[in-house]
């Protein structure tokens, strides 16, 4: 038996549909309960899943059981309310659907004439994004891509594009040391070699400082380099730290400096009065990195790259092949594969705009807020507790600390090792996703608490256990 029109009959797909979305509130409804790590060796998944090629039909229900049952169950919860690592993402179920319906009438977001009212929706979702950055929103652009690291890719490029001329070979680029590695592979994707990338030394509170950069800037000048663009952190992935943006603007602005603003991982921040404070300086940037999919609550692919003037996009992206002529339409009528790398898109900005018009975004700015509490909570808690040293305060809602029992002076690398002992048994344990990250030669535990459903509670069963584990690791040594 075979299917060459691949279809399923609308009995089967009521059936089959409503045992998903029974499968997705189910899931929804019990992450609390569930345990947010999944450990598996190459080896065990192999077992599990390898298999051949199945040239015969299975029941759909057969497949969704397997699905179910042998991968769901083994991927990790990054919406989990202890998923405390990396950049957790905390989704939302309106979002989830509005997925579905975007993959199931498969909208092509590519251009204006086959998608007239996703190109529009689009445009208004880039619109309340440019108004909440400050950024002009009638010049002003932007598109969604994959995620940050896409973002990044086409901010850099328009940098280039605006600012070399097309000589690349004395170009010299700045940022922090604390920046995200996306921004280095954007840099060699773009055809800069390492010699041509300026990590600076952060201050002790992981900032970039504008007088080092001013030396490095001058010291290239000096020797003929061609300076053309700065980077800026508007929350590190490390500590959360932000830059000092307003300087850093007016410093590039004087020096003719691409000011890009990599805010993929704090830009939520701007939907609360902290944050905002925070934040202050972006809005003179040339372009800006947003990524929904980690603080604004978004499923992954939804990153975001804004810009001051649309037109840089464009002249950056715009190709005119002889097969687009007919769709071209009037330069009202916006094609986004005019804008970026993508020709061929998914229509990420549903996503955004069914969960913002569901919730309201003044429960996006709760939750953000929540967020930012949350943080100080968990510094406050630490700090009354007799063993744990706090590494780097809470800022954008991260937090960075380690243990460290006075009584037993252990050294630096004794605690090293503590500390990742602790962390490694509360993953084994898979209650909580806690990893480590080094600052200043220190290994400490870094806790993103961007997750609205995340309770103080939660943070203090995690605290307890690891403590737990630092007793066993002090007890064996
Ligand atoms: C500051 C920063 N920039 C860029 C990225 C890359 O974003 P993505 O993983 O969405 O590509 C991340 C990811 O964590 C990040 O924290």
């Amino acid at each position: 038996m075979s299917n060459p029109t691949l279809e399923l009959s609308k009995e089967e797909m009521r059936k089959i549909g409503y045992q998903t979305i029974d499968t997705l509130v189910e899931h929804f409804s019990s992450i609390p309960e569930q345990q947010p790590v999944k450990n598996a060796s190459r080896r065990s998944m192999d077992w599990l899943l390898n298999e051949g090629i199945p040239e015969q039909e299975t029941p759909a229900e057969e497949v969704l059981q397997y699905v179910k049952d042998k991968v769901l169950t083994n991927v990790a919860l990054t919406t989990h309310p202890r998923f405390y690592s990396f950049v957790p993402s905390p989704n939302n179920y309106m979002s989830v659907i509005a997925d579905t319906l975007a993959s199931g009438y498969n909208v092509f977001s590519g251009a204006w004439a086959p998608s007239p009212a996703a190109a529009e929706l689009e445009l208004v979702m880039i619109n309340w994004l440019l108004k909440l950055f400050g950024f002009p929103v009638r010049e002003g652009g932007g598109l969604f891509v994959s995620g940050g690291s896409m973002a990044n890719v086409i901010g850099l490029s328009m940098a280039r594009g605006m600012k070399t001329a097309g000589k690349l070979e004395n170009a010299t680029v700045y940022f922090s040391d604390q920046t995200h590695s996306s921004v280095d592979r954007a840099l060699l994707l773009l055809g800069f070699d390492k010699q041509q990338i300026r990590k600076i030394s952060c201050n002790s509170d992981f900032q970039l400082s504008v007088d080092a950069l001013k030396e490095a800037v001058d010291a290239d000048r000096k020797a003929g380099k061609q300076p053309i663009c700065v980077v800026g952190n508007a929350g590190t992935t490390n500590t959360g730290a932000v830059d000092p943006l307003h300087k850093l603007s007016l410093f590039c602005r004087q020096e003719n400096l691409w000011f890009h603003v990599d805010a993929a991982y704090g830009g939520g921040a701007i939907l609360c009065p902290q944050g905002q404070k925070i934040l202050e300086g972006i809005e003179m940037a040339d372009s800006i990195t947003v990524d929904p999919h980690k603080w604004m609550y978004q499923p992954y692919e939804i990153g975001c790259i804004l810009v001051r003037n649309h037109e840089w996009l464009s002249q950056t992206y715009r190709m005119n092949p002889e097969y687009l002529q007919d769709v071209k339409g009037n330069a009202e009528e916006v094609n986004f594969y005019d804008y970026g790398v993508q020709l061929t898109r998914r229509f990420r900005a549903l996503k955004l705009y069914m969960s913002i018009k569901t919730f309201g975004l003044n429960s996006f700015r709760e939750a953000v807020n929540h967020n930012f509490q949350l943080a100080d909570q968990t510094q406050r808690w630490l700090e009354s507790l007799a063993h744990w040293d706090i590494v780097s305060p809470a800022q954008l809602a991260v937090i960075n600390f380690r243990y460290n029992p006075k009584d037993f002076n252990l050294s630096d690398i004794q605690l090293n090792e503590l500390n990742h002992y602790i962390s490694s048994k509360i993953i084994e344990s898979a209650q909580a996703m806690l990893v480590t990250t080094v600052l200043k030669g220190k290994t400490v535990l870094r806790m993103c608490l961007i997750n609205p459903r995340t309770t103080l509670a939660d943070v203090k069963a995690s605290i307890k256990q690891l403590e737990g584990y630092a007793q066993d690791f002090l007890h064996q040594s």
